[in-house]
């Protein structure tokens, strides 16, 4: 089997995948321009509807993130041609009422366009792996709070891997939470065609525990850390506090935008702090230290890239869950590369064999 190449932010595997493009509050009946996989789309409720376009007129190829929405459709700044939500022209203002509209006259949609955990996925075409889910979203025992979306000259598969590696901790996290036993322990790790599970149980020192400080509980406590991945960029980590009690959840969403620029998108849910905002708003704040933290290392990258083949890296025992990370990725850009597209994945793509019109 040929060695796989890495893997950049602009694979062409990745267009078979959703990603996290949005938060879902960035995006009204105002067209937006988002980046994904080194390409432009603009998103845009269109007459309440969400809509993900590639960021192109048809007529002259201008970006239709600088139009505006009328009522229920897009309106392009360059020429005033109208789209319907279904991408189609419904209006030519320079042929007058009753001009023939070209058939071509259709703006490319991306496969889907979803909402989910308060933001905005897109799968430029139809996508391998489901979209991932955070079941705590949906508990009212979890509360939420979102970091600000980061943007930063780093790799989302290397990204991915830093959230998933337990080895750094005592290094780079000196500074917040790293002052731990620098031994990784034993993951399990259980396989889904295009997402895994890695869990650990552990013993750890709780110093945030007040229970300990009370004389209740002692220092040295037992938790539980879930770490869950579906392909790509979709990760969470659970961690349960199995004597002091309470639940940590933290998600990582990223955006691979071009080949040398991600978004991150994190949130975080916990269930252990009375609805307090301001306990909140500290969570979140520790938490951007801490992403802030790994993105020095990141950021410091020449080689923007997720390396997929084995050989290529030096892997030990206490990288199980970061080895399973480039299997699954493997596994995906595999795939998208066997697996035929369909006629209409690519919307105008597959209207490229059409007669240009006589004009
Ligand atoms: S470029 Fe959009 S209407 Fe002409
Ligand atoms: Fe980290």
């Amino acid at each position: 089997m040929p060695r796989l190449a890495p893997l950049g932010n602009c694979h062409p595997g990745l267009r078979r995948c959703w990603h996290p493009v949005a938060r879902c509050s960035e995006v009204s009946d105002r067209p937006v321009r988002v980046r994904l996989l080194g390409e432009a789309w603009v998103l845009v409720r269109v007459g309440g509807t969400l809509r993900a376009f590639a960021d192109r007129c048809p007529h002259r190829l201008a970006p239709l993130s600088i139009g505006c929405s009328h009522g229920d459709t897009l309106a392009c700044a360059y020429h005033g041609w109208r789209f319907d939500g279904e991408g189609r022209c419904v209006e030519i203002p320079a042929l007058g009422s009753g001009g023939a509209i070209p058939p071509r006259a259709r703006l490319e949609a991306a496969h889907g366009v979803t909402e989910r955990h308060g933001m905005v996925f897109l799968a430029p075409e139809a996508p391998l792996a489901p979209l991932g889910d955070v079941p705590e979203d949906e508990d009212p025992s979890f509360s939420a709070g979102d970091l600000p979306v980061l943007t930063a000259k780093a790799s989302a598969g290397l990204l991915a891997d830093n959230f998933l590696d337990m080895a750094h901790f005592p290094f780079v996290h000196a500074s917040t939470f790293g002052a731990e036993d620098p031994v990784v322990p034993p993951l399990t790790v259980s396989r889904e065609p295009w997402s895994f599970l890695a869990v650990t149980e552990h013993e750890f020192l709780n110093r945030e525990d007040p229970g300990v400080a009370a004389g209740i509980r002692p220092l040295v406590q037992r938790r539980r850390v879930t770490y869950r991945v579906v392909a790509p960029f979709h990760l969470v980590l659970r961690i349960d506090f199995l004597d002091a009690g309470g639940t940590n959840v933290i998600g990582f969403f990223l955006q691979p935008e071009s080949e040398e620029s991600c978004k991150v998108y994190s949130t975080i849910w916990r269930d252990d702090l009375e609805g307090d905002p301001g306990r909140m708003a500290a969570a979140v704040a520790f938490e951007l230290r801490v992403v802030e933290e790994d993105l020095v290392v990141q950021q410091a990258y020449d080689d923007l890239c997720l390396p997929l083949d084995m050989t290529a890296e030096i892997h030990t025992k206490a990288d199980r869950s970061t080895v399973e990370l480039r299997r699954l990725l493997a596994d995906l850009v595999v795939a998208a590369e066997s697996v035929p597209r369909h006629d209409g994945d690519r919307g105008a793509a597959g209207r490229a064999a059409e007669p240009a019109p006589a004009v």
